[in-house]
């Protein structure tokens, strides 16, 4: 519970999966799909796109009522790294496109930086703005 290990069932089922019950959340991922999909012959522009996913799907914060909440599935499903952030102990930055696809990330240790949208829809226009800068 501290930190998912791999394979985690729990992090797919209770992180993951709810996730894509949101219209606008599953739009963004059928869309980021196809943009990694069109990208298979680029690695460089796939680790930008990686790093889209993992600022979002799994690490992702959003700001609603002025309070900082969590979507991302690493963060839904590690009760440490999810009390540390909520804490105030990682860095929340407004989330930019630019920032995060240059922002690199390690696996395996606790985020110093995450990344708040003020909605779902800013995820899903930045998958189109992605797909716009790296084709
Ligand atoms: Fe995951």
């Amino acid at each position: 519970m501290g930190y998912t290990p791999e394979p985690d069932i729990f992090h797919d089922v209770f992180g993951h999966v709810p996730m894509h019950a949101h219209p606008v959340f599953a739009d963004f991922l059928q869309h980021y799909g196809k943009v990694c999909a069109g990208l298979m012959d680029d690695p460089v522009a796939l680790e930008r796109m990686g790093r889209l996913f993992w600022f979002t799907v799994e690490f992702g914060l959003i700001r609603q009522d002025g309070q900082v909440k969590v979507y991302g599935s690493g963060l839904i499903s590690s009760h440490r790294e999810c009390s540390r952030v909520l804490a105030g102990d990682c860095e929340v930055k407004d989330f930019e496109l630019d920032a995060v696809m240059n922002q690199e990330f390690q696996t395996s240790e606790m985020q110093p930086v995450l990344y708040a949208v003020k909605s779902f829809e800013q995820i899903y226009e930045a998958a189109k703005m992605a797909e716009g800068r790296l084709r």
